[in-house]
């Protein structure tokens, strides 16, 4: 069996897509552009391309987008200043401060330091709580990104059995949130997990992020299940010529698609919807802000 290819790119297109024709409506009908905030601390190189690449999709969208680049010896104090001051500001509507930050800054405290209302990443205390209680709240870029590609692909999720490969607060946890949400019956499973391919041989759906290139292989996978892949690891290529590289994700594509139903490529799979959630994050935050009606289709 030959995988259908979930097509990541595209679908983070017509996100996109989306999100513009929304702006261009709160613009002309209220005169409100949304705006989102991005703090970089540091020189961190991957952190930039991140920085730079969401920076010009959010101008491409029609919104405002303004970057904070701080010294990688800012204090946290001034952080957390410059956080009081976005989240006191009316035209900011999103604030995203970039991760991972210098070992010196207190993470959980700076991100929850930021208005919940203005947390685009869905990373403050009181939106994983919301989350976890079924209510609204801002959700994660990358499991919503996730949960899109599967709304569409399969419709409704209901009575599906998912697994979730790997326990992080910034995938795992929110993605299997997610997936209960829509009434799948969710595992996670992880390093510890016993037989851990004995469980996700039982799913309808397997989430991948583990952050370990390749691990699940196709004899992991139920015929026609769907794979999710999140991951996004750099590994050698010497077939590629010497000191070449090569991305990868966490499944092996090759052993996987032979097996799946349908599978999302690495890249151009779930990476390009991170930042079209986060956008679509943006523009909900900002209708919520202003007490109007939410886009469609780009929430949970
Ligand atoms: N670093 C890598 N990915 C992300 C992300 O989605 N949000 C933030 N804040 N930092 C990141």
């Amino acid at each position: 069996m030959d995988a259908t290819i979930i097509d990541g790119k595209a679908f983070a297109a017509t996100v996109r897509a989306k999100v513009a024709e929304h702006v261009t409506a709160l613009k002309s009908a209220h005169g409100i552009t949304p705006g989102l905030a991005v703090v970089l601390v540091g020189e961190d190189p991957a952190s930039q391309v991140y920085v730079r690449s969401k920076g010009k999709m959010t101008v491409e969208v029609g919104m405002n987008s303004i970057e904070h680049k701080l010294d990688v010896d800012t204090s946290e104090a001034d952080l957390l200043a410059l956080i009081a001051d976005l989240n006191a500001d009316p035209s900011i509507h999103g604030i995203l401060v970039q991760l991972p930050l210098p070992k010196h800054l207190n993470e959980d405290l700076v991100i929850n330091s930021i208005d919940p209302a203005k947390d685009v990443d869905g990373f403050h205390i009181s939106n994983v709580g919301l989350l976890g209680t079924g209510q609204k709240s801002m959700v994660p870029c990358t499991p919503l990104g996730c949960l899109m590609m599967l709304r569409d692909h399969h419709g409704s999720l209901s009575g599906l059995n998912a697994v979730v490969v790997g326990r992080s607060n910034i995938v795992g946890k929110p993605m299997a949130q997610l997936l209960l949400g829509d009434s799948c019956t969710v595992t996670i499973a992880h390093s510890r997990t016993k037989d851990i391919q004995e469980v996700t041989r039982g799913a309808d759906i397997v989430v991948a992020a583990v952050g370990r290139p390749e691990m699940v292989t196709g004899e992991w996978i139920k015929p026609g299940a769907t794979v999710i892949d999140v991951g996004i690891n750099r590994i050698d290529a010497p077939e590629k010529g010497e000191g070449k590289t090569r991305l990868v994700g966490d499944s092996h594509f090759e052993s996987c698609s032979a097996v799946a139903g349908a599978i999302t490529p690495v890249p151009g799979g779930v990476g390009p919807m991170t930042i079209a959630c986060l956008l679509a994050n943006t523009v909900t935050a900002c209708c919520r802000a202003n007490g109007l009606p939410e886009p469609e289709g780009l929430t949970a």
